[in-house]
């Protein structure tokens, strides 16, 4: 005999009915008695929003309330719950979830950008009205790093979370070293069958990953979220020259945000960056996700799934409703949003590590011999140097100019240094154009 579920329903209003609210609603429809027994309480979606009403969306939205604000929605007697699945760091999701948790309400959104924007002051007033703010779906789609960070980790001191945030870099990163692509023609390839957006600046240059690795930050290291403090840069500079080399010397290029505890204070950055082919990271290809995470008690750990989709989000969607509907609070993020300190920021300036740099060297006498005084005079050691790839010649008003790419590898330095020598070895008048430098992550 079965016994009647104690609980009444919990109500939900889901505001978005796009990618990720729709499967959302497929998913609670088509799961709803598991979901029922599993949680011990019927989910049902009371309430909707969206922008077009008339819409065909192809869904069972059965009797819910239709509402065309979201506000109005979040503050509804209807509704238990609020899912922001609307996106926008701005109105009307700020707006909706701010009505949401005044009244009492929990709210569960997949919005990094908002949360980057507001999550200490969104986190401040859930706390105050003691209900949830659950964020699953904002970083790494459907891998559950935050529930990880905030729950499974308690007690471990996190040293370094470093991740592959964004799908449409790695895609085009994988792309473009198995089929030998340039980055323009990878690009327009990646539009065409709907990997980019028609304007891809979030993604590929590096902001997507920026909000992720805020959000992560905060939960790691139970700091205030802070992007400002991101050194942010994307993978538009990649060749398909740096992919080549790096694959020789044993490396592939990934777009990392890493977040990381070091004698200078927290760094947080957003860069291509050449990871052993043997590390986990780098076995990662395609639009798959993944997270490092590097902890005392627990050593490292990784954990690799899709980043994006809609059945991905919406499995951690509906991961965040079964913890309201079992009733679990607690701080937003690591600790309560008042404890939470202000990240002592380390400058990139102070970044310490292996450097990749290719230049294009002037093919006369002495050019080598200048580059290798200036690296030595910043006390950079240097573990190879390589020449490889064709002449270029450069024509300019006067005579044409040859020259050829070498790729120097160094041993750990400091970011400042490398800056230094780039300079000075700019200014000596042996380079074509800009140098080109990619970060190592050795560990
Ligand atoms: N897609 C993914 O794979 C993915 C992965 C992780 C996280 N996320 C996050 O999930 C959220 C939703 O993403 P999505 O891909 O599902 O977006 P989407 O497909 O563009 O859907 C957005 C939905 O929000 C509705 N909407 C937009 N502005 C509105 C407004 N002012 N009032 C009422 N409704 C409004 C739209 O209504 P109409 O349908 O009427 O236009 C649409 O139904 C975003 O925060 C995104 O960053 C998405």
């Amino acid at each position: 005999m079965s016994n009647p579920l104690p609980h009444t329903p919990l109500r939900l209003g889901i505001a978005g009915l796009g990618t990720v609210g729709a499967s959302v609603i497929n998913i609670l429809h088509g799961k709803a008695d598991v979901l029922a027994a599993e949680l011990g309480r019927v989910i049902t979606v009371a309430a909707v929003c969206a922008r077009e009403p008339g819409k065909d969306r192809g869904l069972d939205l059965g009797n819910a309330f239709w509402f065309a604000d979201p506000v109005e929605m979040a503050q509804s007697s209807e509704i238990d719950v609020f899912v922001e699945l609307m996106g926008g760091a701005g109105n009307p999701a700020k707006a909706a979830v701010e009505a949401a948790l005044n009244a009492g309400k929990s709210v569960i959104t997949a919005n990094k950008a908002l949360l980057a924007a507001h999550g200490q002051s969104l986190a401040a007033l859930a706390e105050s009205k003691n209900v949830a703010l659950l964020y699953e779906a904002s970083a790494a789609g459907g891998i559950p790093v935050i529930k990880i960070l905030r729950e499974a980790l308690a007690g471990n001191a996190v040293t370094k979370v470093s991740g592959i945030l964004n799908g449409t870099c790695n895609y085009m990163l994988t792309r473009m070293e198995i089929e030998n692509l340039d980055f323009a023609t990878c690009l327009s390839e990646a539009q065409r069958l709907g990997y980019a957006e028609a304007d891809p600046t979030a993604d590929i240059g590096g902001f997507d990953t920026a909000n992720k690795i805020a959000i992560l930050t905060s939960l790691a290291f139970g700091t205030k979220i802070d992007v400002d403090a991101i050194y942010i840069e994307g993978i538009a500079s990649i060749t398909s020259l740096d992919i080549k080399m790096t694959d020789e010397l044993g490396y592939r290029i990934k777009l990392l945000g890493v977040a990381e505890r070091t004698p200078a204070g927290i760094e947080q950055r957003v860069h291509p960056t050449m990871v052993p082919k043997t590390s986990p990271l780098a076995q990662v290809m395609g639009v798959t996700n993944a997270v490092t995470i590097d902890a005392d008690a627990v050593g490292q750990l990784t954990l690799i799934g899709p980043g994006a989709g809609g059945d991905a989000t919406a499995s951690a969607v509906i991961g965040d409703i079964a913890e309201v509907a079992k009733g679990l609070t607690g701080p937003v993020f690591r600790l309560p949003s008042t404890q939470l300190e202000r990240a002592p920021r380390a400058a990139m300036q102070r970044h310490e590590g292996g450097y990749y740099v290719r230049l294009n060297v002037h093919d006369k006498k002495g050019a080598f011999a200048a580059i290798a005084a200036r690296m030595a005079q910043m006390n950079i050691s240097l573990e190879s140097i390589l020449q490889k790839g064709n002449k270029n010649t450069t024509k300019g008003t006067g005579l044409a100019i040859v020259s050829v790419p070498v790729i120097l590898i160094t041993h750990a330095t400091t970011e400042a240094a490398i800056r230094e020598a780039l300079e000075n070895i700019s200014s000596d008048g042996v380079l074509d154009g800009s140098p080109q430098v990619i970060r190592i992550e050795r560990g």
